[in-house]
């Protein structure tokens, strides 16, 4: 049910009007001129104002500006004599989202007219509710963290939010690089407008082409309309060039082209379009090392390493584990609408114990997981994962001593396999491949092994 203000100086179209709404179901009041329907408008809230433009006195025209002046989020729509068409476009210009012509021509068509701008009207709402929402979730009290390394991360994120920078976040898989991305956008001054985001190694090269630039009607076979590219949908708001690393070469020369001139061509098409967003690229790749063996562009590297943002693997910083915990067992629980569950003290010393390789969002993982599987108020040590739970720091295998009873060697040469393994997988930032090639062993025998040791937990 919305409410909707008829406005009509003559007595039998408000009573027309009247009827015909309430009977769709709507709430309906009626004034009779201009001043009493701004006095209407200053008491009570409604969705939708329908007003005459030919009244005597304040005419329809100036209520209208009165009412968008007093509040921006009703609609009006103007209704006007056959012949002065010309009057409503003048109405439209100034704000009203429609008009109707009278004598309406039949029924229908006016109950249309005002479902349809009643539809509109809520999905605006709903548009704004939802960017709220996201607002709210991406608020920097929702990223977790207070140790030094975090500290230093929202420092940087608070000082050049508002500034246009380019910003290059890096960070191994899972740290949190998107959701400081967007962070950063909804506490922008774009932030009412669109945050962007695309994988550069999730499309085969011309199609990320299209998807970026978008491309004229024949460009290419299958391009059978025009199509708008991602750069022009996020005109005005922030746009996050993810898995930067994996783009390719003829990809990175279109980009440099955008950050330098600020416009780009879409494919087959030969204008330039402006681009007006602030880009912001993440990876979980070694860019400088790309650079040194001519996969990435050095020239594109500089441009985007305007602002750098490095987000630390969670295993460095310990001191922010348990309040990861804390938010994801809370926002788990809030979730699936169930009370929120106890954690046995033991539970944070184990998970304060593990390498985390997949970091937050292992963490995250694991925590809905367990609450998720649990039906009773608590979670303890018997709730986690066994890879976690039975994950021993390896010992130092540099200065064995032989106790009384000698040594385990089975037990030695694990560790040292352990250690190993974890070693490489760090120095190769979590890609199991390189980490393979760094011990040269094939990428199936480390997975074997991670598994053989419950180090794969990912
Ligand atoms: N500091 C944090 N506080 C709360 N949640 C976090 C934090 N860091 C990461 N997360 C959560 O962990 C998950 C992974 O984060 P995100 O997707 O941003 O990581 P990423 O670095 O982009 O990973 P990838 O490299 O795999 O794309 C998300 O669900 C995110 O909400
Ligand atoms: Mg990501």
């Amino acid at each position: 049910m919305s409410s909707i203000l008829v406005v009509d100086d003559e007595r039998s179209m408000r009573e027309f009007l009247t009827e015909v709404l309430t009977k769709e179901g709507h709430y309906v009041s009626t004034a009779p001129n201009g001043p009493s329907a701004l006095q209407y408008i200053e008491n009570e809230e409604f969705d939708l104002a329908v007003v005459d433009i030919k009244m005597p006195g304040m005419d329809g025209l100036e209520l209208l500006e009165c009412i968008k002046k007093i509040n921006n989020n009703i609609s009006v729509i103007m209704m006007t004599a056959y012949g002065s068409e010309k009057t409503a476009v003048n109405a439209i210009k100034q704000g009203a989202s429609n008009y109707l012509k009278k004598p309406f021509e039949s029924v229908d068509e006016l109950k249309i007219i005002i479902k349809k701008e009643l539809e509109s009207l809520q999905l605006k709402k709903e548009n704004i509710l939802l960017k709220e929402k996201l607002k709210k979730q991406y608020a920097y009290k929702n990223i977790v963290g207070q140790s030094v390394k975090m500290s230093a991360v929202f420092d940087i994120m608070t000082k050049v939010a508002n500034l246009d920078s380019t910003i290059l976040i890096t960070g191994e898989s899972g740290t949190g690089k998107e959701l400081v991305a967007s962070a950063i956008h909804y506490n922008s001054l774009r932030k009412e407008k669109h945050f962007v985001t695309v994988s550069c190694g999730a499309l085969p090269e011309n199609l990320l082409e299209s998807e970026l630039f978008g491309h004229k009607k024949g460009a290419f076979t299958g391009a059978i309309s025009n199509k708008v590219g991602l750069f022009e949908l996020a005109k005005g708001g922030t746009f996050l060039l993810d898995e930067i690393g994996e783009a390719p070469l003829s990809i990175q020369v279109k980009l440099l082209r955008v950050l330098q001139n600020k416009t780009f061509k879409r494919v087959g098409g030969t204008n330039d379009i402006k681009v007006d967003v602030r880009i912001i690229t993440a990876t979980n790749k070694n860019l400088e090392e790309a650079v040194a063996n001519g996969s990435f562009r050095e020239d594109l590297y500089y441009r985007l390493n305007v602002i750098p943002i490095h987000i630390p693997p969670l295993r460095d910083r310990h001191d922010d584990i348990r309040l990861l915990v804390d938010h994801f067992v809370q926002s788990t629980c809030s979730k699936h609408n169930i009370d929120c569950k106890k954690i046995d003290e033991d539970v944070y010393n184990v998970l304060n114990a593990f390498p985390w390789p997949g970091n937050v969002r292992q963490l995250e993982n694991v925590v809905e997981r367990m609450i998720a599987l649990e039906v009773g108020s608590t979670i303890t040590v018997n709730n986690l994962p066994q890879s976690i739970k039975q994950y021993q720091e390896p010992v130092c295998i540099l200065t064995p001593e032989f106790g009384e009873g000698g040594v385990n060697l089975q037990k030695i040469m694990e560790d040292v396999e352990k250690k190993y393994l974890l070693d490489a997988l760090e120095r190769a930032k979590g890609t199991k491949k390189t980490a393979a090639d760094l011990l040269n062993i094939s990428f199936r025998s480390f997975r074997y092994r991670l598994r053989k040791f419950s180090l794969d937990d990912n």
